[in-house]
């Protein structure tokens, strides 16, 4: 049975140097995982496990349409929904290439859509040697077919977060999301030092064009070299609104409940879920590095504060700039902020430098934390603070934090609002209005059978 481990993967820009808050490390309490060592940039999803969908809605969906008329949102006529893989660990929804269907993890914190092409090179992320392709764990892999026409003289080379990384070759391809489709730039993978789930071929990345990866070129070793530069292409979502095939915004609800879907993931509109209260709405920023990049990347936002027991908590360096990411399972706070908060569990949760998480008694008090985004504090549910990791040698269930640790704090450090936090939002990314917006969800108990 496999536990709950935790991916962060996104984008790096420029090649191998790394954004965010600085590195921190975080390794997979399950057995079956090795240990990896991740530092930040952006990432990869969590949560439940597959099941049947229990389908939409029709009273939340009305519910929600009376409300978003007022905001001028309505709900998505193209919504897909989004499937958890192993438990808490990535979400990932269906995805055509051609004629192909594979399922890909949702990722707003990079802005490639690849999929792994068949015949690909495995590599073994920690040695370095080649490796059959099964050791690579994806699920099916792309066969070319006359739907793409390659790019000449560019690659496709990323590596991720957590330092899995892959090169192949850029190209257009007839690509189908929830139920839109487009000719849209790709990758195909023919180079892979991947650690994957046995289910996923890919995946969709929903950020901005600054962090897409094709480069000049076909030799990747020379890439953001002179002779390497990136070319930025428009990404799916991109591609989709500028084609005028939908409004320029998408929404993301992930769920809590593993028993049914796992999400739903909406262009151009909202997804059929229950909320309790208004949107809230705070600009997209332009995240700072280093004053490198001065264009949109990321889902970056101030937030104004961080309550512990209904009270602020601050860290020393005042830092305000998170990623709101779906692709991150748990929330990455500045040092002081996250010891605070794991201590005021009941008992205290423990930083643990094996595992890069604060290991916590499955059946502690979580304490309650609120993320204050323009004036508005959206609570986190408890059953969100405590997740089941894995299971210890002694055979009892280990459980971890849904806050980490992200790293010093530094006044222009960024840190990221992660699934902890959006399993309690709808969150609209309002690409056009430059905004993102948050409402809080109605509260709802988990199904979870494996939920504390
Ligand atoms: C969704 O589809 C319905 C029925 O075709 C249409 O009336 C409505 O305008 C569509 N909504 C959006 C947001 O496109
Ligand atoms: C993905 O596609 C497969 C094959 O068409 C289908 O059985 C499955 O229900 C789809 N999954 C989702 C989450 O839509
Ligand atoms: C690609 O071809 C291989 C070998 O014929 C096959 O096993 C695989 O299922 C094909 N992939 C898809 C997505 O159809
Ligand atoms: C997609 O667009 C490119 C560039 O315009 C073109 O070369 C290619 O044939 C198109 N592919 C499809 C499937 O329409
Ligand atoms: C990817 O690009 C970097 C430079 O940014 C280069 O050092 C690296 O070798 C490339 N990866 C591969 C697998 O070629
Ligand atoms: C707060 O919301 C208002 C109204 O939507 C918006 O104009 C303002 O920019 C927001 N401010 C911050 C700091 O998010
Ligand atoms: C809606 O929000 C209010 C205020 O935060 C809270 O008291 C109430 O319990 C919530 N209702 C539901 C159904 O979540």
């Amino acid at each position: 049975m496999s536990a709950l481990s935790i991916l962060l993967l996104g984008a790096s820009l420029f090649g191998s140097s790394v954004i965010v808050a600085s590195g921190f490390s975080i390794s997979a309490t399950s057995a079956s995982q090795e240990a990896s060592e991740l530092t930040l940039s952006s990432n990869v999803l969590t949560l439940s496990r597959k099941t049947s969908a229990k389908g939409y809605n029709a009273r939340s969906a009305a519910y929600l349409l009376g409300l978003s008329r007022a905001n001028k949102i309505v709900v998505s006529n193209h919504t897909t929904v989004l499937e958890s893989l192993f438990i808490g660990e990535e979400f990932a929804t269906n995805i055509t290439f051609g004629t192909e269907i594979f399922e890909a993890i949702v990722d707003t914190g990079s802005s490639d859509t690849w999929i792994v092409e068949s015949g690909f090179s495995c590599i073994d992320l920690d040695t370095g040697a080649a490796e059959t392709e099964a050791y690579c764990e994806f699920g099916p892999t792309y066969n070319v077919t006359d739907t793409f026409s390659q790019i000449p003289d560019e690659n496709f080379n990323i590596t991720y977060g957590d330092g899995e990384f892959l090169t192949g070759i850029v190209g257009y391809e007839e690509v189908t999301l929830a139920g839109i489709t487009v000719n849209q730039t790709v990758s195909l993978v023919n180079y892979a030092a991947w650690e994957g789930d046995g289910t996923t071929s890919g995946l969709i990345g929903l950020a901005y064009p600054a962090l897409t990866s094709a480069y000049a070129g076909t030799d990747p070793t020379l890439d953001n070299s002179a002779s390497g530069e990136q070319i930025e292409y428009s990404p799916i979502f991109q591609t989709m609104y500028t084609a005028g095939l939908v409004s320029p915004l998408f929404s993301l609800a992930i769920l809590r409940d593993i028993s049914g879907d796992s999400g739903y993931l909406a262009l151009g509109g909202l997804p059929p879920v229950d909320i309790n209260g208004t949107f809230t709405s705070t600009p997209i920023l332009i995240t700072s590095i280093d004053g490198y990049l001065q264009t949109y990347d990321f889902y970056t936002i101030n937030i104004e504060g961080i309550t512990l027991n209904g009270k602020t908590v601050r860290g020393s360096s005042g830092a305000t700039q998170y990623i709101v990411d779906s692709g991150t399972t748990l929330n990455y706070f500045p040092t002081s902020i996250a010891n605070a908060i794991n201590r005021a569990f009941v008992p205290p949760a423990v930083y643990s430098d094996d595992d890069g998480a604060y290991i916590v008694s499955c059946t502690a008090t979580a304490p309650s934390l609120g993320i204050n985004i323009n004036g508005t504090i959206f609570y986190t549910n408890p059953l969100d603070m405590i997740l089941l990791a894995g299971t210890g040698e002694d055979g009892n269930d280990v459980c971890i934090s849904g806050i980490d640790d992200g790293g010093s704090d530094a006044a222009e450090d960024v840190y990221i609002l992660g699934d902890t936090f959006q399993k309690n939002v709808v969150t609209v990314f309002d690409v056009g209005a430059g905004e993102l917006q948050f409402a809080a969800r109605e509260f709802y108990e988990s199904n979870d059978p494996v939920k504390v």
